[in-house]
């Protein structure tokens, strides 16, 4: 029997690839590539079997769902596929609620017909808006503040629906800000675009691309005055989709779990941090806050430690060596290698 990874080419999607197949597991990949490049299918072929099926489709398409399922003994699930930029949503709510919560309908309703076990879903951390105490915990308020933090949410009740009704058990996993990559440095996050996130942005400056970064905001209570984040390892996320596969929960139920590493870092460490890691000072200005930005978040990990048997292991000095090791072997972004 084999997990069905949807969105697998994309930068969590294809690190959960490669982390399933090492645990063992068949695996078959399906993205639509609208946001990976082909050229990434190579190296996680590398990393896992040369003839992984990869499918390329839209997982809302039914037809494309019924292909899938009729060609695949597939038992489980893992769902990435989604549109994931918060200011492109707030440009375009209703594409955003079309094809993130019509992806996730149309694989509910494949997944109760096929008779699939476990759904694991990728959540996010924004569905609890800037209104949580911290640390955060599964229990905190969801208050989303973006149209994709509202589908990341909806997303989470549809699953627990679908799982109410017989269908497959569910698992949300809400990420805090993921970064990194695998250490063979063969796929990582694609730095081609406009990235909004830090680290990418970094990234950008490291290689030339951007001439400074613009730290969001000097003024926030915090330890050096730049806001804080729970910084996660992308492999370290991986592992836990692995774990959220197999965790025994009651029939016809649901349960959400926090991945992060439970501690925040500021803008000012992400940035000293990085600057060792690519053996130069990365060139930055202060500047003002960025709008809906919170203060602060970090991750309250105790669920995920206690049923899941998971926790984050990486450092952020190896999240950010990973990710420069990956960066300057694609400064282009297109998935292929240099040097
Ligand atoms: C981190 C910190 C910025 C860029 C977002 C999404 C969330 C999730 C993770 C999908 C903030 C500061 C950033 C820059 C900066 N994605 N920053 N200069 O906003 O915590 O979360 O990504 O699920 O949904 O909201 O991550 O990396 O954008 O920002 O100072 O050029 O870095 O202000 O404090 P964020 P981020």
């Amino acid at each position: 029997m084999a997990t069905l990874v949807t969105g697998g080419a994309g930068y969590i999607g294809s690190h959960t690839t490669v982390a399933l197949h090492d645990a063992g597991r068949d695996v078959v990949v399906l993205d639509d590539f609208s946001n990976a490049s082909r050229a990434v299918i190579d190296p996680i072929r590398r990393l896992t079997r040369p003839d992984l099926p990869v499918v390329e489709g839209d997982v809302g398409d039914p037809d494309v769902l019924d292909a899938v399922f009729g060609e695949h003994r597939i038992d489980s699930v893992v769902h990435f596929a989604a549109r994931k930029s918060v200011a492109e949503s707030v440009r375009d709510p209703l594409g955003y609620y079309r094809s993130n919560l019509g992806s996730t309908i149309a694989l509910a309703a494949a997944a109760i017909d096929r008779g699939v076990r476990r759904l694991v879903f990728s959540s996010s951390a924004t569905v609890y808006g800037s209104t949580s105490a911290l640390p955060v915990t599964e229990d905190s308020p969801t208050v989303p503040e973006s149209p994709y933090g509202e589908t990341k949410l909806m997303g989470e009740r549809i699953l627990s629906g679908a799982a109410a009704a017989s269908g497959p058990t569910a698992v949300m996993l809400r990420y805090f800000n993921p970064v990194g990559a695998h250490p063979s440095g063969l796929i990582g996050e694609d730095p081609s675009g406009e990235p909004a996130n830090l680290v990418p942005r970094i990234m950008q400056v490291a290689t030339g691309r951007l001439e400074r970064l613009d730290v969001y905001g000097a003024d926030y209570s915090t330890a050096d005055g730049t806001a804080v984040r729970d910084y996660v390892h992308v492999m370290d996320l991986a592992e836990g989709h692995l774990a959220a596969l197999d965790v025994d929960i009651a029939p016809a139920s649901s349960r959400v779990y926090n991945l992060g590493t439970g501690s925040g870092t500021t803008v000012l460490q992400v940035l000293a941090v990085a600057g060792e890691a690519v053996g130069r000072p990365i060139p930055y200005e202060m500047a003002g806050r960025r709008p809906g930005d919170v203060e602060a978040s970090w991750a309250d990990c105790t669920r995920a430690r206690e049923e899941l048997g998971w926790q984050a292991r990486r450092s952020l000095p190896e999240m950010l060596a990973d990710h420069w090791n990956f960066t300057h072997h694609h400064p282009a972004g297109d998935g292929s290698q240099s040097g």
